[in-house]
């Protein structure tokens, strides 16, 4: 007998190498298995959310013009102000919803946690041939330390700062990395102002967090906006024509 057949007759008729061995398998198999069904919940939780942010837009853009259009005001001014290309940074920018409301003359630093909006954004942005894109980042917007102290005119955040980490650390990173004079405009689903609809925001905050990517419904960003210390804070509250759990926001621009 050659020492291969010995080696291979010494494992089947061990009944303990033969079972650490089928283990060995059934951990990998599962091992490759939940990694291929993690990665497509992902695909399919990101296709949802785009495709509730996509429904969202579209219905603030049918519904709420007046209040979109006071929005995006600060950012026009603050291009009237400017001769030169403005620098402008959107942290968490998703597929880049809000290019149509950009003016003139800017050059795009987009930002997203999820490397799969880098080509969404590319590719939208070549639509709008007035519009410069500058580089996307892929990164948490509360480290943003590749970006110089007091080089961008104006960051906008729309909806993202319900699902952040930790919104004091974002809030401290957008002030450093403003000019001064420079602002911050946020369009942000908040706490509810109605208590009935805070109860099920409080009820479901849970299951809404796991399904859309760390959101939270009940965030109160105006007080971490005034305890970073800007030198102005102007914000309203609106009620959305949306989903009752996200209806109430918060639209404002504070200034460095
Ligand atoms: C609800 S979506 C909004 C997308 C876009 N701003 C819009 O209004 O359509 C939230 C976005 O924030 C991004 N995001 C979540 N946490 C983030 C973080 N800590 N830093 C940067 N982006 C983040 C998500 O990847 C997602 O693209």
């Amino acid at each position: 007998m050659s020492s291969e057949d010995s080696t291979d007759a010494g494992i089947s008729s061990n009944p303990f190498a033969m079972f650490i061995l089928i283990l060995f398998g059934i951990i990998l198999l599962v091992y490759m298995l939940s990694n291929l069904i993690k990665q497509a919940l992902n695909t399919c939780r990101q296709r949802l959310l785009s495709y509730v942010m996509a429904e969202y837009w579209r219905k603030v853009a049918e519904k709420h013009k007046e209040e979109l259009d006071n929005f995006f005001q600060p950012l026009r001014m603050k291009k009237k102000e400017i001769s030169e290309n403005l620098d402008v940074l959107e942290i968490g920018i998703g597929d880049g919803a809000n290019f149509p409301h950009y003016p003139e003359g800017c050059n795009v630093y987009a930002l997203d946690l999820e490397d799969i909006y880098e080509v969404a954004v590319k590719k939208n942005i070549k639509k709008y041939l007035h519009l410069t894109l500058k580089k996307f980042y892929c990164s948490p917007a509360e480290d943003m330390s590749f970006i110089k102290t007091g080089t961008v005119d104006v960051v906008i955040s729309t909806m993202c700062l319900c699902s952040v980490g930790d919104v004091e650390k974002v809030l401290n990173e957008i002030k450093r990395v403003l000019r001064k004079g420079g602002i911050f405009i946020y369009w942000e689903h908040v706490e509810a102002t109605s208590s009935t609809i805070k109860f099920f925001q409080v009820l479901l905050h849970g299951s809404w967090k796991c399904m859309f990517g760390n959101c939270h419904l009940t965030r109160r960003p105006w007080e971490t906006v005034e305890s970073t210390g800007f030198a102005t804070q102007k914000y309203t509250k609106v009620t959305v024509d949306t989903l009752p759990l996200i209806s109430t926001t918060l639209v404002g621009s504070a200034t460095k």
